[in-house]
């Protein structure tokens, strides 16, 4: 079993640097906490990053993982190789370029790009955004999946992701106590489906609502409430058309023991207490759902 203990970072791919740049300050609200050639880091939280744009292409999507020692990584590789994952071990310089110790990098079932890593930094300093988008931490990602079934067992029986909840075929997987830290949204191909960070309270998803609107950027879904997780939440498209989700007040899931996982209905309304549904183009043809977590 290989011992996850949170998503810790995602690196995008951009043709636009500059203008991922100026999404990521002054509509998103997350602050720079390097620039390197041809990439830019930043920081929601005391992480040294959770974010890395960096010149390549937009197809070219990472979702990373924390685990807890280095004997983990190499069990890990050794997990993944002998079920058939081609392997690779990130080298000195692109360690250095993740501010990990090591990391691997393999694909998961359905293709998405995938990194397992070993003590990422932190800085202990607090996040300090541009603009004040309350945000307190990034907090998941949703993958894509062409074989939710398939892809569910992977997380859960080769990795130790356990199911808090699903709509339609979607599952939402834990890690933690955090309700969800991935969740897998049926597609036709790989990549990754939304990227949440958490922010502190129903002020700031409405204060975003307006700020985003007012912005012409284009709101995909909410303010609304997941009936899953209780999180109250807000969707908009970013650079490359990557849907970013603020929210707030997800549930932790603390009797392990005894939790089970609920079968949500996969119906657009189905996905907010509140009424508004998904507008997610890429995902009306989606079989079997295409929600949001
Ligand atoms: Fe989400």
């Amino acid at each position: 079993m290989i011992e996850l203990k949170d998503v810790v970072y995602c690196r995008l791919g951009t043709a636009d640097l500059a203008g991922a740049e100026w999404f990521a300050t002054n509509i998103l609200g997350l602050e720079v906490s390097e620039r390197r050639r041809g990439a830019i880091y930043f920081k929601s939280d005391e992480r040294a990053h959770t974010l890395c744009y960096f010149e390549g292409d937009p197809a070219d999507q990472v979702t990373a993982f924390e685990l807890g020692r280095g004997e983990d990584l190499q069990t890990a590789a050794a997990t993944l190789e002998a079920l058939g994952h081609h392997v690779h071990y990130g080298t000195r310089e692109e360690c250095e370029a993740r501010l990990v110790r090591e990391f691997i990098r393999f694909r998961d079932p359905t293709g998405n790009s995938i990194e397992f890593v070993v003590r990422p930094e932190t800085t202990g300093r607090r996040y300090h955004g541009t603009r004040d988008a309350g945000i307190t931490g990034f907090s998941h990602v949703g993958l894509c999946t062409t074989d939710a079934a398939r892809d569910e067992a992977f997380w859960t029986s080769v990795c130790n992701a356990r199911v808090s909840d699903r709509i339609g075929d979607a599952p939402l997987m834990r890690l933690g106590t955090i309700h969800h830290s991935i969740a897998l949204f049926p597609f036709h191909k790989a990549g990754i489906q939304h990227i949440n960070h958490q922010v502190g309270g129903t002020d700031d998803i409405q204060r975003s609502f307006h700020f985003v609107s007012d912005n012409q950027v284009k709101i995909t879904f909410g303010p609304g409430q997941h009936p899953t997780s209780s999180a109250e939440f807000l969707y908009f498209t970013g650079p490359d058309g990557m849907t970013f989700e603020y929210s707030t007040g997800v549930c932790e899931i603390h009797d392990e023991p005894l939790w089970r996982d609920r079968q949500f209905h996969f119906e657009p309304k189905g996905f907010c207490k509140w009424g508004s549904a998904p507008r997610i183009a890429a995902f009306d043809n989606a079989k079997g759902g295409d929600g949001q977590g």
